[in-house]
């Protein structure tokens, strides 16, 4: 009896794989294409129980055997998973029904608890409205011949320098520090915060950068099985009650800007841009839009959302990685030294220091915070390298897998910033290009030249001030990363000497 049993069982999984196999070879689709290859999974919750906690890593390898785009069943999702620059580049610089958003259960709920209308929205009209409104607003502080930025970093450094001098070389965890210090910067270009205020914004931001990248995972029982918001219902009222005060306060700082700002002369910080937007859109547009001013103005909380932990998670990543190399970090601040003598280094340094912008680029290459990007949903059906793929699947973007690839970064697993020197010691520009932390095509980050700019001046200015040694009773950690969307740096006590000048 029981050998029936498996008997029949057998003969089913074979009957479902081959109809699968012939569903997907003979093109049951308009271009009569198949759909791209990939790993059986298990009946209803298909590849999850494989994908590890580190699905960039899990993908990698299963691209060594299915190639540069493969798909997966993850519970009801399905997803194609892109591992080489060429083809997510192919995916979403040359065809805009890639720039969508998925409608997962995580996304659904986060955009319910926060007034998100771009970032995690399918690229529709609306989301590139905001999109262009949220670039030019960005654009007042990132911008090398201004200086807003620099000043605004100053002042967070004086702070943070003060405080790491306190300690006198004592072995500090300089999460807090650090924490604070982008928050600073983060408080006042996007709500003109006095950095004595800046408490009232971060309570209730603490813990919860780690909790997004936990809450927007992939393959998470939330997104991937029929009742995943009731199966996960405490880690959803959980997210929903830590993520509502930091609206409700983000959203306090942008109605005080409604008041103030009347004409282009009168913004000073990125919520009046945007303030400023909503007052300037036709009422006809945004009706045509189905937008209100409030959601609008919202864009400046969805920035200061967006660069918030990538930004503090990628200087923690830098500190960590300087200490771990010593001798990296002393070419470097002796570079500095020769460039800027004695005073602090600024934005228009940047084009005489080529060894600390290799550092920077290594620094991306090698954590791949954004490991597998943000998800992407088709819009239409498509097809990309000969495979057809239907309207609405998930897409993932290997970044992690390319900065990996030794075929462009060869010895990957090395800490090598001379890889983006030329023989000649200038910055290998193409080298430098294959570097992609903030993604490619229509949805690129819009932060990145604020991004590439406020971490030049942190982590340039920090090495000119301090060296920074490991603690030999807890060494630094560079080979684990916190579990979740990002891959956030394991964090060990760290000694900050003061250089004395
Ligand atoms: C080191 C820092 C950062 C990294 C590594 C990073 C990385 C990324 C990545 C990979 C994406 C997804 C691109 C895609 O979907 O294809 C993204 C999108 C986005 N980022 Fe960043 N980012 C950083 C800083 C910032 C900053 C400072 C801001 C705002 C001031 C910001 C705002 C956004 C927004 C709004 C989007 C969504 C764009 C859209 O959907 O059209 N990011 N970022």
């Amino acid at each position: 009896m029981i050998a029936w049993t498996i008997v029949q069982i057998a003969v089913l999984i074979w009957a479902i794989r081959m109809l699968w196999k012939y569903y997907a070879v003979s093109g049951g689709n308009k271009f009569g294409l198949p759909e791209p290859p990939g790993p059986y999974g298990l009946p209803v919750i298909g590849y999850i129980p494989f994908l590890g906690s580190k699905a960039h890593l899990t993908f990698a390898k299963l691209s060594q055997k299915y190639g540069d785009i493969f798909q997966v069943q993850l519970g009801s999702q399905k997803v194609v998973v892109l591992n080489s620059l060429d083809v997510i580049k192919e995916a979403h610089i040359k065809d805009a029904s890639f720039a969508g958003r998925p409608s997962s259960a995580s996304i659904e709920i986060f955009l319910k608890e926060t007034t998100t209308n771009f970032s995690l929205r399918t690229g529709d009209a609306r989301w590139k409205f905001l999109r262009k409104i949220s670039i030019k607003a960005l654009s007042m502080f990132a911008s090398s011949r201004n200086s807003r930025l620099e000043a605004v970093v100053d002042e967070a450094n004086e702070e943070l320098h003060a405080e790491l001098q306190a300690l006198n070389g004592q072995p500090t965890d300089p999460q807090q520090n650090i924490f604070d210090g982008v928050a600073g910067v983060s408080g006042t270009i996007m709500f003109g915060l006095d950095f004595s205020n800046k408490d009232s914004l971060l309570k209730p931001v603490v813990s919860l950068g780690q909790k997004l990248s936990t809450f927007l995972a992939v393959g998470s029982v939330l997104d991937s099985l029929p009742f995943g918001p009731w199966i996960m219902r405490h880690q959803v009222k959980d997210f929903s009650e830590s993520i509502r005060p930091v609206v409700q306060i983000v959203d306090k700082h942008i109605k005080e800007h409604l008041v103030h700002c009347k004409e282009e002369d009168d913004v000073r910080d990125i919520a009046d841009a945007v303030a400023l937007a909503a007052k300037q859109t036709p009422a006809d547009l945004k009706q045509q839009l189905g937008l209100t001013d409030d959601q609008i103005r919202s864009i400046a909380n969805e920035l200061f959302g967006g660069g918030f932990t990538t930004i503090t998670e990628s200087f923690r990543w830098a500190i960590n990685l300087l200490t771990a190399f010593p001798e990296i970090q002393e070419r470097a601040r002796r570079e500095l030294a020769e460039v800027c003598g004695d005073r602090p280094l600024r934005l228009t340094d940047r084009s005489n220091i080529p060894y600390n912008e290799a550092v920077h680029l290594e620094i991306f290459r090698y954590s791949s915070l954004t490991a597998l990007g943000l998800p992407h949903s088709t819009m239409d059906d498509t097809t990309l390298r000969g495979f057809f793929i239907p309207k609405g699947t998930t897409i993932f973007s290997n970044y992690f897998a390319h900065h990996y690839n030794p075929q462009y970064f060869p010895d990957p697993d090395s800490f090598k910033p001379d890889r983006f020197l030329t023989a000649d010691g200038k910055l290998d520009a193409d080298k430098a290009q294959l570097v992609v932390p903030f993604g490619v095509g229509k949805r690129r980050c819009v932060g990145e030249n604020l991004a590439r700019q406020e971490l030049s001046l942190f982590i340039g200015r920090l090495l000119q001030q301090f060296e920074i040694r490991q603690d030999p009773s807890n060494p630094v950690n560079i080979r684990d990363v916190l579990p979740g969307l990002n891959r956030g740096p394991i964090q060990t006590p760290l000694i900050f000497n003061k250089i004395v000048l």
